[in-house]
């Protein structure tokens, strides 16, 4: 069996014959004969002359090979104390049954539909029941606010939204019907159908709304076949933050999708069809698209689906409990999720209430692996403990220790090598207009970029805006796309990933712009001016905290400001931005052109050794919040902080 090396090798040699090869593990209704288009750069396509239907590859094509009466989705929910299965069939049967109620409201191959739906079978079943018409889903992560749901619906322009009466969260019930009705008022594009599943813990009145009941609708539909799409339409649209606060909407094709996504599942990940997989994430983010729906049932393995927390439904022993009862063979969590359970379960005790023996392997994504987090993990379960670095754009990893094929061994610290089909490089700085920066030698740190093309299932480009896309990930480094990362290669070729370049942050694995929080706070009344800077965070990994300069003659308690902007930024962004600090300072460090300097504060923050520019107005300020943007714990004592 060829290694990662190898493999990585030949792909980069002859990466038609690499993904043409990898494209026969994929049911074509046209097989591609053109592998890479690469006519015009810096925008490439895979399998252009290809058809299929995603949905057809994930459910019929097992079913028609006898493997109907296979568990394709557990859906385990500690938060309603509810477990339920579908096989194979059982999910055939509902997805052609939801996409026969799609296409009776006129929805037809290329339309958009938004999905705002907590983590509940109807989620999955609506995206595949998408991807049956060829429509386009946007699936749009609860905890976000109405204001965020209104801008992807501007951006995606759908022409339904598929949601839910309420999410679920330990102790209180999320009310999504208050936030989609607000997101639909706030938006400018109007959406014409909206299907709502009703769900028993909170039931919502939409008598004479023309609101679709989502559960009748479904049951009363005829099923309908596949239809046939290029392998280049789009399957989904997935926004993440933007630089500018308004999110991205990556692009993910269908052809390329699939190809990537089977052959991850089985080289990277290692796991086959007879497999149970959990991939305890949410279907809001790309974690969730790519390894709970999509790469295990385009491999036709079993693929669990969580509605609880890694704590507190009920305890520190919740995930022990889903290996056993399900016998799940590979689970892919954040690190925030075991840092979580460490603190609740510092000795792993729970660990031992449970038999894990189906357990082969913990992979960890979405943020920096540390190493504590990662001994702790490879200590108490005893199996590989998997690293493995990649973003909403590429929709699977980048860099990875594979799992399905003989690799190099892990070191802490480093998510592995590239995988194949990923040419990672460390470029230093470029100048505007004279080409790539320079290619830096083996343990210097710069731009992680990636040489273009980059492989299937990569995004193509963003949502109606390819001169955005250029703009955001090519212009820097022409010929590459440049990451937003930074970190540096051995020796060895291992790569590391110090983190973002850019102003977003990484909170819970989730991905956020400071700078749409700034916008948020700076719309509080009594705030001058202010800088939102990820600071660390135990178990967060990062949680942002508000500096905030009063306008003059302000008077507010701090404490009061703080509640007032915190539910603000609840209130637009949503929860999961968790706000919760915001100092009132008496100045913000500035060049003397009154730039306020970000960079020298987040450099401060992740303990970078940065030079301060010499345009610094008075250094002594940014002296005096260096205390604040390093400590870990929340300031208290925030009178202090105002003299
Ligand atoms: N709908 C509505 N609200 C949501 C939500 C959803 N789908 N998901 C989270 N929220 C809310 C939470 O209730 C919380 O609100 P609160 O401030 O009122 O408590 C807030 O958003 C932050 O949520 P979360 O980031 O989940 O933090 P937490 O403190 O509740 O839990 C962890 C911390 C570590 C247990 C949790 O982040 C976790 O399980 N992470 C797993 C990793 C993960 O899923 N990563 C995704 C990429 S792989
Ligand atoms: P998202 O697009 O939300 O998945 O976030 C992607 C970002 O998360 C990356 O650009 C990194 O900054 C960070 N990230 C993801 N996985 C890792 C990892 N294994 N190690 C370090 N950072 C990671």
């Amino acid at each position: 069996m060829q290694s990662q090396h190898e493999l990585w090798q030949a792909a980069r040699q002859d990466p038609q014959a690499f993904w043409g090869a990898a494209a026969q593990d994929i049911d074509w209704i046209s097989r591609p004969k053109q592998i890479l288009d690469d006519s015009r750069p810096p925008f490439y396509r895979w399998y252009s002359d290809g058809s299929l239907n995603t949905c057809f590859n994930a459910l019929d094509r097992h079913v028609l090979a006898g493997r109907g009466h296979q568990v394709a989705l557990i859906h385990d929910s500690p938060l309603t104390q509810s477990c339920t299965q579908l096989t194979y069939a059982e999910l055939l049967d509902e997805v052609s049954r939801a996409a026969g109620a799609l296409h009776a409201l006129g929805i037809t191959r290329g339309d958009r539909v938004v999905i705002y739906l907590p983590m509940v079978p109807a989620a999955i079943i609506a995206m595949l029941a998408c991807a049956r018409l060829g429509a386009v889903h946007s699936v749009v992560f609860g905890g976000f606010a109405a204001a965020e749901l209104a801008a992807r619906i501007d951006d995606a322009q759908p022409k339904a939204i598929i949601t839910a009466s309420c999410g679920l969260e330990p102790g209180r019930i999320v009310e999504y019907w208050p936030l989609v009705s607000q997101a639909r008022e706030l938006a400018e594009h109007r959406v014409e159908h909206v299907m709502l599943l009703q769900r028993p813990q909170h039931e919502v009145d939409t008598k004479d709304s023309g609101v679709v009941d989502w559960s009748s609708a479904v049951r009363q539909a005829s099923p309908v076949a596949p239809v046939e799409v290029l392998a280049t339409d789009p399957l989904y649209i997935l926004y993440t933050s933007g630089t500018t606060g308004r999110p991205k909407g990556i692009v993910r094709d269908n052809g390329g999708h699939a190809v990537a996504m089977a052959w991850s599942f089985a080289n990277i990940y290692g796991m086959t069809a007879n497999d149970t997989w959990w991939s305890a994430s949410d279907v809001g983010w790309v974690v969730g698209h790519s390894y709970i729906v999509y790469a295990p049932l385009l491999s036709g393995a079993t693929t669990v689906m969580y509605e609880g927390k890694p704590v507190g439904t009920p305890d520190a022993g919740a995930f022990w409990r889903v290996i056993q009862d399900h016998g799940v063979s590979g689970l892919f969590t954040a690190p925030t999720a075991i840092r979580a359970i460490k603190k609740e379960d510092p000795q792993g005790a729970f660990i031992g209430n449970y038999d894990l023996s189906s357990l082969r392997t913990l992979f960890l994504a979405g943020e920096r692996l540390d190493p504590a987090t990662y001994e702790w993990a490879t200590d108490h379960l005893g199996v590989p403990v998997v690293d493995n670095w990649w973003q909403t754009e590429t929709g699977w990893p980048i860099c990875a220790t594979m799992r399905g094929v003989p690799s190099a061994p892990i070191r802490i610290g480093s998510p592995g090598h590239p995988v194949p089909g990923f040419n990672v490089q460390i470029l230093g700085e470029s100048a505007a207009g004279e080409g790539p920066g320079a290619v830096l030698a083996a343990d210097a740190e710069g731009a992680i970029a990636i040489e273009l093309p980059m492989p299937p299932g990569t995004l193509p480009t963003l949502w109606g805006d390819d001169d955005r896309y250029r703009e955001s990930y090519l212009n820097t480094h022409p010929g590459y796309y440049n990451s937003g990362d930074g970190g540096f290669i051995d020796v060895d070729g291992y790569v590391y990933v110090m983190g973002r370049t850019d102003d977003t942050i990484n909170v819970a694995g989730h991905r956020l712009t400071t700078g749409s929080m700034e916008a948020v706070v700076a719309s509080h009344p009594m705030v001058a001016e202010c800088a939102v800077i990820g600071v660390s965070d135990p178990i967060k990994g990062q949680i942002p905290r508000a500096f905030v300069v009063l306008k003059s003659g302000a008077a507010i308690e701090p404490a009061q400001l703080q509640e007032e902007v915190v539910a603000l930024v609840r209130q637009r962004i949503g929860p999961v931005a968790a706000m919760k600090s915001v100092l009132v300072v008496p100045a913000l460090p500035k060049t003397r052109s009154g730039k306020i300097l970000r960079r020298s504060m987040r450099a401060i923050a992740e303990g970078r050794d940065e030079p301060v520019p010499s345009t610094i107005e008075d250094a002594g300020v940014l002296d005096r919040l260096r205390p604040m943007l390093t400590e870990l714990t929340e300031l208290t004592e925030l009178t202090e902080l105002t003299d």
